[in-house]
């Protein structure tokens, strides 16, 4: 298994591209499904979770050609299961599901089981697809699924925002009977990104960007292009990196109008953020503060940078507490952390974080993707060399994470296990 070897104390400087959002790449690679004509994806950033979902699409049929950043789907579903050893990988994939369904009205997918940060059911997927008549049963690890005729319109209000379930149940409802109406529906920008490429491809859907979505179900779909808005967990992730050195990074292609609560809560703590024309330039002149954050449904402080601020704080003056409301288990870069002489204490749902002059390098490891690169961050900043093994976690999430912050200056390699 891989490691990456940093030794910290540099100060970052120069440009960091930003790549297209993960996590509106793989709901726009289900889509694929919904058509058998060519879906053209753009801006597709290289990254292990991709190659997983292009593995499953294939799997279905769906014939996908990688062309650089550019990802062409197409073809007929030939094959209704997503099996166990795909989906253990990448509980994303459970994305094939709705649109499975609606497309040739069966699906066998494999259960998603937990995970590292958490028990994460589907029971919000499955009882809004049963409420647009799906019949719905579970059986040996696997969901089984089946609609006589087509899936039909109906109204399902969501007990929680779940980022999943809308966009199963979006692409779902794009080719049901009738109207849909998704209440408390996620918000999160990639969901907004799905829905104009599902518009693209002939959907009809309005409310977008609201908590209350409303789809009229067409006959078919149709093949389109569409380019992937940029990734604001990698944004404000390098953002943490610039800060948390007292460097100054341009985040190439980051938008600002996506970051919400990150930005806010970055410059409460004492960094610079200005939006450039083609960039946001990050620094940090003076020094960094406490400042609190709560993880929410967007537009809050995402869960996928709860780690990366946690990293910030550890070496902030004064103290901050860190709450995570989204995931029950999702601080096991805590005692990492404390490894590398972070003071952080958990109390629940919280933990508070009182800041340290210096973090000191040693050799961790972290169970997921954000916390693996909440390491890399306090590795860039520790007196001494951080290793950080298990760099899986990181390529499944980000793409050439030593290259682009060896670009800026930092003292990081990669190495092969
Ligand atoms: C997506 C993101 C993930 C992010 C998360 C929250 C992708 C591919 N992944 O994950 O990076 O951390 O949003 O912003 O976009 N829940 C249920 N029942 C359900 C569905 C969810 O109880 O049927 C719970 C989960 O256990 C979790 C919470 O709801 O506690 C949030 O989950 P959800 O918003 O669905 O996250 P994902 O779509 O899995």
């Amino acid at each position: 298994m891989d490691r990456i070897r940093i030794k910290g104390g540099r100060p970052l400087s120069g440009d960091i591209a930003i790549g297209g959002a993960k996590n509106a790449a793989l709901p726009l690679m289900a889509a694929g499904l919904l058509t058998e004509e060519r879906l053209e994806l753009h801006n597709v950033p290289r990254l292990a979770d991709i190659d997983t979902m292009a593995a499953l699409l294939a799997q279905h049929g769906i014939a996908v050609e990688p062309d650089g950043r550019v990802l062409r789907l197409g073809g007929a579903i030939t094959n209704t299961e997503a099996p166990y050893d795909i989906v253990r990988k990448m509980r994303a994939s459970v994305l094939v599901l709705g649109p499975l369904l609606a497309r040739v009205g069966e699906a066998r997918v494999s259960l998603p089981g937990g995970c590292a940060i958490g028990t994460r059911p589907v029971d919000l997927h499955l009882k809004g697809l049963e409420q647009m008549g799906a019949e719905i049963r579970l059986d040996a690890g696997y969901i089984h699924a089946a609609v006589r005729g087509r899936l039909r319109g109906a109204t399902i209000v969501l007990p929680f925002a779940s980022v999943g379930a809308t966009e199963n149940l979006l692409m779902a409802a794009a080719l049901a009977d009738g109207q849909t109406v998704l209440v408390n529906a996620a918000r999160e920008p990639e969901i907004g990104d799905l829905v104009a490429c599902l518009v693209a491809m002939g959907a009809r859907i309005a409310g977008t960007g609201t908590d209350r979505l409303v789809i009229e179900g067409v006959a078919q779909l149709t093949g389109a292009r569409h380019a992937i808005l940029p990734d604001r967990i990698e944004t404000g992730t390098y953002a943490c990196a610039a800060a948390i050195t007292g460097g100054s990074v341009r985040l190439v292609g980051a938008q600002m109008e996506h970051l919400g609560a990150v930005a806010r809560v970055l410059r409460e703590a004492g960094v610079e953020i200005e939006e450039q024309p083609d960039a946001l330039l990050v620094r940090r002149l003076n020094g960094l503060h406490g400042a609190d954050a709560m993880t929410e449904p967007y537009p809050g402080f995402p869960t996928d940078m709860q780690a990366q601020y946690m990293a910030l704080m550890a070496v902030a003056e004064g103290a901050a507490m860190v709450t995570e409301t989204i995931f029950e288990n999702r601080f096991m870069h805590v005692p990492e952390l404390n490894r590398m002489g972070a003071r952080i204490n958990v109390h629940g749902a919280s933990a508070i974080v009182r800041g340290v002059p210096m973090l000191s390098g040693a050799p961790v490891m972290a169970t997921d993707l954000r916390a693996s690169v909440s390491l890399v961050l306090a590795g860039l900043a520790a007196r001494g060399e951080t290793v950080v093994n298990r760099v899986y976690h990181l390529d499944r999430g980000y793409e050439a994470v030593e290259r682009k912050l060896a670009a800026c200056g930092a003292e990081i390699v990669r190495e092969e296990g």
